[in-house]
């Protein structure tokens, strides 16, 4: 049989980005920039992008592109040995990302009905705050409204829905970006909101520590869905003749101007109407119903918003659950149906205590964080360890073939894939060991 591939390159490029944009860019690039002093952090970020993160998207597309596999079956096609452990290594963080991240877009989904509601039409931190904290500390609704989300995502994934999503996506995303744009407007030209904007835009190095480094390199591998092989899986349905160095840019491109935008839709305005910037994962959804309060028809608006923001994080949550089910169909045989229906009943157990880890278990909170904030940690750690090794494999053990495959047979200019090929080499896992070593650290 001959494997499917995307239909075109734009195809591909929308489905990658659509992986990309999600939740990361909008609910946790802000948070994370405000938790670690905005300006440096960002920076450092940008950087880590540019720097690793455009080599490693193409490192991923040339392993899956040229095994035409499945993570795991892919490095033991291209390399075999003890390889196939990094792929097992995604699956795993695969699981762990979409346990939370099924949580939090289930508080967005809810979010649709709440402001369609009307009582979060105010510009009170106070009162914006506490019906946060009291909606995601309930012992039952947060539970049910992952697990619809995880339905959601199972739905796409076993097929149905497929082409449907795929076309409201080309609809929808562009929306989102639009209102995105709206919101930026409107919140940095709030009464205070350039102490939000100087926050964001002037780097206090001062705060940058090991923890922010680490935190930087988790967001951009989180952001850019890398790291467990979600792009190796959507490379391997990449046809030959589709260029690979430029869809690669296009991808980082994307993701990474919406999370700017997202950073400067939500940190002037909590600036702008007195939040916390060090608020953490609640920071967005206390912050932007106090921007929608704050414009004219902002219930239309919040409403639209947050299921514009739903959509992303399905597009986003299918790239995961697939990884998993790929795996569970490939390696051991199951039906596509039965491996969804197995890999999204797991994945939601184990998010369950994220769910009740805000308020209504006492007991799921450790040191100074929830679980649900331990979950996020512990991606932060796997991911970038999961480029390690991934840069490593691509750098050394294809070498020069994966140049090749790169370049499309040398049509890419060379010098530029030579220095890409050292950075995977030598440049990124030394980068990123460091940076990991240092965290764990500290
Ligand atoms: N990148 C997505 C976001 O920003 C989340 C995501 C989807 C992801 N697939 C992934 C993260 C694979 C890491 C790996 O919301």
């Amino acid at each position: 049989m001959t494997r499917e591939h995307w239909g075109s390159r734009a195809g591909f490029v929308m489905a990658a980005a659509g992986s990309a944009v999600g939740l990361g860019n909008i609910w946790k690039f802000p948070y994370v920039t405000g938790d670690n002093g905005g300006g440096a952090f960002l920076l450092v970020y940008l950087g880590l992008v540019f720097l690793f993160g455009v080599s490693l998207v193409m490192a991923e597309l040339v392993i899956g592109r040229t095994a035409q596999r499945d993570p795991i079956g892919a490095f033991r096609k291209l390399a075999g040995g003890a390889w196939p452990l990094v792929g097992m290594l995604g699956v795993f963080t695969g699981f762990v990302i979409l346990s939370f991240y099924s949580v939090v877009a289930g508080w967005t989904m809810a979010y649709v009905g709440y402001m369609a509601s009307g009582a979060l039409a105010t510009t009170d931190a106070d009162v914006l705050g506490q019906a946060f904290t009291a909606f995601i500390g309930e012992g039952v609704r947060p539970v049910v409204y992952a697990a619809v989300f995880m339905v959601l995502t199972a739905l796409v994934v076993v097929g149905g829905i497929g082409r449907g999503i795929e076309r409201a996506a080309k609809l929808l995303m562009p929306l989102l970006f639009i209102l995105l744009i709206v919101l930026v407007v409107r919140s940095v030209t709030l009464p205070g909101a350039m102490e939000g904007v100087r926050f964001y835009l002037t780097p206090d190095f001062s705060r940058l520590d090991a923890e922010a480094w680490g935190a930087a390199i988790g967001q951009a591998f989180f952001s850019l869905s890398l790291g467990m092989g979600a792009l190796i899986t959507y490379g391997s349905y990449m046809s030959r003749q589709q260029a690979l160095p430029s869809s690669a840019l296009s991808i980082v491109a994307l993701d990474t101007t919406v999370a700017l935008l997202a950073g400067l839709m939500i940190l002037p305005a909590v600036f702008a109407f007195g939040f916390d910037p060090g608020e953490g994962a609640g920071l967005a959804f206390v912050t932007l119903p106090a921007v929608f309060a704050s414009m004219p028809a902002g219930t239309v608006f919040g409403v639209m918003f947050f299921v514009l923001l739903t959509v992303a994080a399905l597009t986003s949550s299918v790239s995961l659950l697939e990884v998993v089910v790929t795996y569970l169909v490939d390696e051991w045989s199951l039906s596509r149906r039965v491996a969804t229906l197995a890999a999204a009943s797991v994945c939601f157990l184990a998010g369950v205590p994220s769910a009740l880890s805000q308020g209504a278990v006492g007991g799921l909170v450790f040191a100074d964080a929830s679980f649900l904030d331990w979950m996020t940690r512990l991606t932060d750690l796997l991911l970038p360890l999961g480029g390690l090794f991934i840069a490593l494999f691509v750098g050394w053990v294809m070498g020069p073939a994966a140049v090749a495959a790169a370049t499309d047979d040398g049509r890419a200019p060379l010098p530029l894939a030579r220095v890409w090929l050292w950075i995977l080499r030598v440049v990124a896992p030394a980068g990123i060991g460091f940076i990991l070593i240092n965290t764990l650290l500290s």
